[in-house]
């Protein structure tokens, strides 16, 4: 059987619906100002606009998927457009990318208010989050069938049928520098959009042409070889292992070995171990290590991979849903459930 180590899973538990507020729906209407989001609950007073909806992909089929797009803060005719993904598969981007990584309003737990995020990339672009691939988030299909026929080819074609169309809704937009972003499996999904787009370019007509000028990945999924790889690198070149526990890795583990030897297994514990009053996810943020239940010998390794403490601490991080699927090549029906999670798998 094939090792993995290295899987980011991205789960849900964030009741996006009671947040979106009222979509001022003109009816019929396919102009963009019937999807303007007017009076979204606890939302801070801001002064760009923000829109939300639905976009059918095709008059062929019963597909559709939801956006949430943010107006620049300044600027709205010179900046960029960038569309961002988040992962999963299955991961919801306005669940997560939007509202509480990226996007101007936050959700957090201590408030029903939305906070203004101070760092939101709605400073630098016009920001477009996009669910996909339908089932995903506020997606969806009409078609049950296409729920079963899902992967990363369909999620390019249909998110590339998204823009096209989407972009017909937002002409404002269509001569704005495109590019595309996103984390985790995204690292799947952007390239692989990217790449459609550069071809399906080549061909278009002034109607589904995509001003196209690039792409960033971030904590990417690319592949196992690749991602383990990286993830001993980045930890000794942020300082976060020895030299020793370095060279050791390098030494005892062949990451395109199936399976790895107990010395292997041995030096990556070291990594661990160094990982485990550090936030994975943010190095240099400040973890809170004092909890309640700290009697409960949890994890410090807040973000921690559940495999890893599973294997190698022998204890739980966080709760988990007992009947989660895994697919690591189609997207999964997650949308619901969440956090992120890299883990490895020692099978
Ligand atoms: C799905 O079906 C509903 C009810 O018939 C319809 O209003 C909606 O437009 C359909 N959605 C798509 C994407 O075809
Ligand atoms: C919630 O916590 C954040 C920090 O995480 C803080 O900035 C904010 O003021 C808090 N909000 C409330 C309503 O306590
Ligand atoms: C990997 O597994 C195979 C059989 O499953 C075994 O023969 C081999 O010794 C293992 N290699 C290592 C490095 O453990
Ligand atoms: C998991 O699913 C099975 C079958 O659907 C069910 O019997 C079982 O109770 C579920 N377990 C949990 C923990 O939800």
């Amino acid at each position: 059987m094939a090792v993995s180590w290295i899987f980011r899973f991205l789960f849900f538990t964030l009741t996006v619906t009671s947040v979106m507020g009222k979509v001022k729906n003109a009816g019929g209407v396919s102009g963009q100002e019937s999807d303007l989001v007017t009076n979204l609950p606890g939302q801070p007073a801001v002064t760009f606009r923000h829109y939300a909806g639905y976009i059918k992909l095709r008059q062929t089929d019963e597909k559709a998927l939801f956006y949430w797009f943010f107006e620049a803060q300044n600027k709205v005719a010179e900046r960029p457009l960038v569309l961002w993904l988040n992962g999963g598969p299955g991961c919801s981007s306005v669940a997560y990318g939007a509202a509480q990584e990226l996007g101007p309003f936050l959700i957090r737990s201590n408030s029903s208010e939305l906070l203004l995020n101070k760092f939101s990339w709605n400073k630098a672009a016009n920001l477009l989050f996009l669910e996909a691939p339908v089932g995903v988030g506020f997606s969806y299909t009409n078609k049950t069938e296409d729920l079963s026929k899902l992967g990363d080819k369909i999620t390019a074609e249909d998110s590339h049928a998204f823009l096209i169309q989407w972009l017909k809704k937002f002409p404002n937009f269509k001569s704005h520098e495109f590019y595309i972003a996103g984390e985790s499996y995204a690292g799947h999904y952007v390239p692989q959009l990217a790449e459609l787009i550069f071809d399906r370019n080549k061909r278009a007509s002034k109607d589904t042409v995509i001003n196209f000028k690039g792409f960033m990945i971030g904590n990417a999924v690319i592949n196992d070889v690749t991602d383990q790889n990286g993830f001993v690198d980045y930890a000794w070149s942020h300082a976060i292992i020895s030299d020793r526990v370095y060279h050791t890795i390098l030494k005892e583990c062949d990451f395109k070995q199936d399976n790895q030897t107990r010395a292997c297994m041995l030096s990556f514990r070291g990594l661990l171990q160094a990982y485990s009053d550090i936030d994975i996810y943010s190095i240099y943020t400040p973890v809170c290590l004092e909890s309640l239940d700290s009697k409960r010998s949890r994890s410090k390794l807040v973000t921690a991979p559940k495999a890893f403490t599973q294997h190698m601490f022998k204890r739980p991080y966080m709760p988990m849903p007992q009947n989660w699927t895994i697919h690591t090549h189609h997207a999964a029906m997650l949308s619901g459930v969440g956090m992120i999670l890299l883990a490895p798998r020692f099978l």
